[in-house]
């Protein structure tokens, strides 16, 4: 690998591989766990796109004993601890009570598309991504529950903006330090999931 490849290991990569992590893409759920206390003891947790599994080693320490972490991907991916469980599933098949009858207090999308490097396309997938993980988030999420979900920029981050207006208490964006400074993934995060009866209300908003 040449010096100039910006997928060389870097700080973030060694860390990861001295810590135990499978990917480096923990520490931007660290950071952002850090600012905004995403995850608590005791949280079920639902991880999309969960694969080679950094996130849900992380979500299961962070949840404790008495948490659950579910994660899907495309990819099988092993349970990082006795508190996980993982699926093998495309998240737009997905059936939501697949997952189980209990809500859950947070989910997670790190969900990212195969790239092909058309920017447009690449962005366009990823909203599409990110607007399926709120569709999930917000069929399964328990009033005052955290949602965060990758997207690339492009168009979608406003829309996607849109779409979660009113169904949260708090919404902002956030570009972790982990993040390559030349990518262009950023970071939704939504706190405090509005009551059902609350974000009924608001659907016929704008
Ligand atoms: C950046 S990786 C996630 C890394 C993970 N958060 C970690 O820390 O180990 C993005 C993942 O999204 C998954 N993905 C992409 N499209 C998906 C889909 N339609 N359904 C489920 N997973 C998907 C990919 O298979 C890939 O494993």
């Amino acid at each position: 690998m040449g010096r100039s490849n910006p997928y060389t290991a870097d700080r973030f990569s060694r860390r990861a591989k001295a810590e135990g992590y499978a990917a480096r893409s923990v520490y931007k759920l660290q950071e952002m766990d850090r600012r905004h206390s995403l995850l608590r003891p005791g949280d079920r947790v639902l991880d999309l796109g969960c694969h080679p599994g950094s996130w849900l080693k992380y979500a299961a320490d962070r949840v404790g004993r008495r948490g659950r972490v579910i994660g899907v991907d495309l990819e099988p991916t092993p349970a990082a601890a006795a508190n996980v469980r993982t699926v093998a599933a495309d998240v737009f098949a997905l059936e939501p009570e697949s997952l189980g009858p209990d809500e859950f207090d947070v989910v997670l999308s790190d969900m990212a598309p195969s790239t092909i490097g058309h920017a447009f396309t690449d962005a366009a997938r990823s909203a599409a991504l990110a607007e399926r993980a709120l569709e999930l988030a917000l069929r399964l999420l328990k009033p005052g529950g955290r949602f965060v979900a990758k997207i690339f920029l492009g168009e979608g981050e406003a829309r996607l903006r849109d779409l979660v207006r009113g169904h949260f208490g708090r919404v902002k964006f956030a570009k972790p330090t982990a993040v390559r400074r030349r990518s262009r993934e950023v970071y939704l995060i939504a706190l405090d999931r509005r009551g059902r009866e609350g974000a009924e209300g608001e659907k016929g908003e704008k």
